[in-house]
């Protein structure tokens, strides 16, 4: 059973069976988290990726993590920011549950999230939080440990209003 933890990481240096990329559909690389990831986990990544053939929004893919400490990662494609109206709730609830489907599925125990869709696709920090910590609570059965990665303190504080108890 596996509250949710928040930390301030770089996900790339995270020791746990799988961390998880925000990546474009392209899977192909970007900026952001992405680019971290690629750059650390090193070329083999890409090769990985160039036969998976893309991925929609709202889906995920997994490939071994190469050269970082995770062994697996898994690319999850969240929604660009378009002020709301384009399904964008559902679709970035989508990446986190297809993440959650291909860790079960491999024996991922142990994993690590980034805000996905909350940089450079711009959605709302608050409202990507609040769908995080719900799909990471309704996992939290099947895992040792979710891991919210963020990437500042303002991020991290952003989490933990969410998963204070709610008063009674
Ligand atoms: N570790 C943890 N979090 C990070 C790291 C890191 N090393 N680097 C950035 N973040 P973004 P998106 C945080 O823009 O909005 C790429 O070009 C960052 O502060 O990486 O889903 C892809 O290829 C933010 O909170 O992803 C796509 O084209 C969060 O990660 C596009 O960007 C997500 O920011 C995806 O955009």
């Amino acid at each position: 059973m596996a509250n949710p933890e928040v930390m301030v990481a770089d996900i790339t240096t995270l020791d746990v069976d799988a961390i998880v990329n925000a990546a474009n559909s392209s899977l192909m690389g970007g900026g952001g988290v992405d680019g971290a990831i690629h750059r650390a986990a090193g070329p083999e990544l890409l090769e990985a990726c160039r036969p998976l053939g893309g991925c929609p929004t709202g889906e995920a893919r997994m490939t071994p993590g190469f050269a970082l400490p995770a062994k697996w990662v898994i690319h999850a494609v969240g929604p660009v920011w378009r002020g709301g109206k384009s399904g964008e709730a559902q679709l970035l609830r989508s990446a986190y549950r297809a993440s959650f489907r291909l860790a079960r599925e491999h024996g991922v125990k142990t994993i690590a999230f980034p805000a996905i869709s909350t940089g450079v696709y711009a959605y709302p920090k608050d409202a990507a939080a609040a769908i995080a910590v719900d799909e990471m609570r309704a996992h939290a059965d099947a895992f040792d440990r979710i891991i919210a990665c963020c990437f500042s303190e303002a991020d991290a504080d952003g989490y933990r209003r969410h998963l204070e108890p709610a008063a009674p």
